[in-house]
């Protein structure tokens, strides 16, 4: 399937005023994104776990029917209170579904969206909200087009998403989701996010991941600037087939359910995207200090310990520490004991992931 088919055609009408309703998860990455060309297409393909609670939660209001014109009319609040800061993004995203979802445009309508976990906690909000208001529209267009299967649904809903955050696309439903055209994952796409469609040992089901939230503020450096610069780097084209390359790698390990070899894909991914924004012209560094103490502190904890730990990183601060749930009373402890010293008010978000 490609983008033709997720146009909309439709005749029916949506009636002058509802309430939509939708809700998606964060994710977080094992092999990483980073790196776009085209229309929000990924350079490689990436895999993520679907976490489970921390999520955003939208409703679309439609308020009033009105004439077409070149501007979509809406408000978007969060927590109820207006937020004017969050258009300039929407708005982008809506231009480019605009052919997807036609029918916003003869409406006012509201946003409203809230989230799980704190808005300035550092976790990436832009992925469940652009996956959260994606699933919105098409709960509107399936509501005058009941026929519309699943899949479609499923699909199209990954598809608008991606259009707004790339890695909003493997928000949208499914546990590890696969996103990015790889010769190894079939059905595999670089339009939309699919459920891997592989074994995956019970090892890697059930795991648990524990958000350290290192830096709160604001990140110094967009991940679209970001994405930016690998148009140009040095080292872009290597990054790109390692990390194919480790996706091919990975469906082994998750199968054989080996954990030393997924702690050391993952975090090897993990600290080549990093490696990847310093190295960047210009360069950026988003770890802080106490990222590095915390990632120190694992590998001690994981070496004297040998519990089944290891950790991950989005683009900031923040380290998420993946366990399964075997080793959840030891990692809880060592969190409390250990970690929460590094973390911005001591604060931690105990998660889990789909599945
Ligand atoms: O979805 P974006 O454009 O915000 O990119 C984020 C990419 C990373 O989170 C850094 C990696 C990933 O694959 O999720």
């Amino acid at each position: 399937m490609d983008h033709q088919d997720f146009t909309y055609k439709t005749p029916q009408l949506l009636p002058d005023l509802d309430t939509y309703r939708s809700e998606a998860p964060s994710n977080i990455a094992l092999v990483k994104y980073w790196g776009k060309y085209g229309e929000q297409l990924p350079k490689n393909a990436s895999i993520s776990y679907t976490l489970k609670n921390c999520k955003t939660q939208t409703e679309v209001i439609l308020k009033k029917r009105i004439e077409a014109d070149d501007q979509f009319h809406y408000e978007v609040f969060l927590d109820r209170e207006l937020k004017s800061s969050f258009k300039p993004k929407i708005d982008k995203f809506l231009k480019r579904i605009e052919v997807y979802v036609p029918f916003l445009k003869s409406f006012q309508f509201e946003i409203h969206t809230k989230n799980t976990f704190p808005h300035s906690s550092g976790i990436a909000s832009s992925a469940s909200g652009m996956a959260a208001l994606a699933k919105c529209f098409v709960v509107m267009q399936a509501s005058v087009q009941p026929e519309l299967t699943e899949t479609f649904q499923a699909q199209k809903a990954s598809f608008l998403a991606r259009l707004g955050s790339g890695s909003a696309c493997r928000s949208t439903g499914g546990k590890l989701v696969v996103w990015g055209k790889h010769k190894d994952i079939e059905g595999s796409s670089g339009f939309y996010g699919i459920d891997y469609p592989y074994e995956v040992h019970n090892n890697f089901r059930n795991f648990r991941d524990s958000i350290l939230l290192i830096d709160e503020g604001e990140k110094q450096v967009s991940s679209s600037l970001g994405h930016d610069l690998m148009h140009g780097h040095p080292f872009a084209e290597q990054r790109f087939e390692q990390a194919d390359s480790n996706l091919t790698k990975l469906k082994p390990i998750l199968a054989q359910g080996n954990f030393d070899e997924f702690f050391a894909l993952v975090e090897s991914e993990a600290l080549s995207l990093h490696a990847m924004m310093m190295t960047s012209s210009p360069y950026f560094i988003l770890m802080q200090p106490n990222t590095l103490q915390v990632i120190n502190k694992i590998w001690e904890f994981r070496k004297s310990e040998e519990v089944p730990v290891g950790f991950t990183l989005d683009a900031g601060a923040n380290v998420h520490i993946l366990y399964p749930e075997s080793s959840e009373t030891k990692v809880r402890v060592f969190i409390e004991d250990h970690l929460l010293q590094f973390c911005q008010g001591e604060k931690v978000i105990h998660d889990q992931i789909q599945f």
